[in-house]
């Protein structure tokens, strides 16, 4: 298949355009799209048929459920059996935005879409491209990151090229995203209600609303478990990795690790946490210096993966930001791709 890629201008993108990508997802095609953490594989979540073909593009196993996308809360009822108070006061906090709630599913999902399991996650994205075209196809949209399975995520509409091109019907093409990494994911269905993905929506921003919620901390399911669907894919160990083996160091610790490294002839690259001064780099190193804040961190983070694996290294060093709140999500990334 011929995969279309239609550049848009997230500030006015063109209607014959939208239309078309509408027509293909009513068709039950394939469309990557943008949204505000990053690049995501649409299909109508209402046909079974569309969404397993969003399963074989991507090589995904069938347990692992997706996010179904909406316009706008109100039509949470299309999928959801429940919309708990909770969700309603989350909902006006935060939506459109990162945030995934995890709710009672109805008859009309699809056992496909949730992967058997008797929940939907659902969640309305903010990014103009994906608000068009959800009114544009007036469906909802169910939609992974638009990666191969296991892979970074795509927060360009080359990464998403790279990994799908030929897989997919259309792309559409509205420059980076903004938020970097993959929303927050937030089952409610249990009491307290439980963080299952931690993303750019903290936990205290969420505890500001609902009061207390539980977070296993990086707990991880075996990936080999496949005979139920899992409480949340992003606890599979390996997950967001690049191919090139990603190791995370302490800050402090990384020139010994880079001079050891460099004297084994390896190629490395090193991702730095904040600008590494005066220290002294090995020539041979490639630098990258991320950004000291969270949010810019994070918005960065994939396409600095993705040009480093693409460099054909032996190795990727990334320093690990600090152990705490506000770099939970970053460190859960991290930690993940590390696991090889
Ligand atoms: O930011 C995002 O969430 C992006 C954009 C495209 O919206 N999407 C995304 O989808 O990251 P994906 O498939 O790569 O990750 C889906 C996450 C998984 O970690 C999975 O645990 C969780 O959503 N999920 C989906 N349905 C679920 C369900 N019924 N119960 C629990 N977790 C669910
Ligand atoms: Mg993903």
């Amino acid at each position: 298949m011929k995969t279309v890629v239609i550049p848009l201008d997230p500030a006015a993108p063109d209607k014959q355009a939208l239309a078309e990508a509408a027509r293909v997802l009513r068709g039950g095609g394939l469309v990557a799209f943008p949204t505000e953490t990053v690049y995501g594989l649409g299909a109508n979540a209402l046909n079974a048929a569309a969404a397993a073909s969003i399963f074989t593009a991507k090589g995904r196993p069938a347990n692992n459920p997706l996010i179904v996308h909406l316009a706008e809360a109100d039509q949470v009822h299309q999928v959801a059996a429940d919309w708990p108070e909770s969700a309603m006061r989350l909902a006006q906090r935060f939506w459109p935005g990162p945030l995934t709630l995890v709710l009672p599913k109805r008859d009309t999902v699809p056992d496909v879409v949730t992967a058997k399991g008797p929940t939907v996650a659902v969640r309305v994205p903010a990014h103009p491209v994906a608000q068009a075209l959800l009114r544009a196809a007036a469906l909802p949209i169910a939609a992974p990151s638009a990666n191969r399975s296991t892979e970074l995520s795509p927060t360009r509409a080359e990464h998403v090229l790279r990994s799908l091109d030929g897989r997919i019907d259309m792309l559409l093409d509205a420059g980076p995203t903004s938020g970097g990494i993959e929303s927050t994911v937030l089952d409610l269905t249990t009491t307290p209600p439980r963080l299952l993905r931690p993303g750019p929506i903290r936990s205290a921003e969420l505890e500001a609303v609902i009061g207390s919620l539980v977070h296993d901390r990086f707990r991880t399911v075996a990936a080999q478990h496949h005979s139920q669907p899992l409480p949340s894919p992003g606890m599979m160990p390996r997950h967001y990795a690049p191919r090139t083996p990603l190791e995370g160091v302490e800050a402090g610790k990384e020139l010994e690790r880079l001079a050891c490294l460099v004297r084994k002839k390896c190629r490395v690259g090193w991702v730095a946490f904040a600008d590494p001064g005066e220290r002294i780099v090995p020539s041979e190193v490639r630098l990258r210096v991320l950004p000291s804040d969270p949010a810019s961190y994070a918005a960065q983070l994939y396409a600095v993966l993705h040009e480093l694996d693409a460099a054909g290294l032996d190795r990727i060093l990334v320093t690990l930001p600090p152990d705490t709140d506000d770099w939970l999500a970053v460190r859960d990334r991290l930690c993940r791709a590390a696991h090889s």
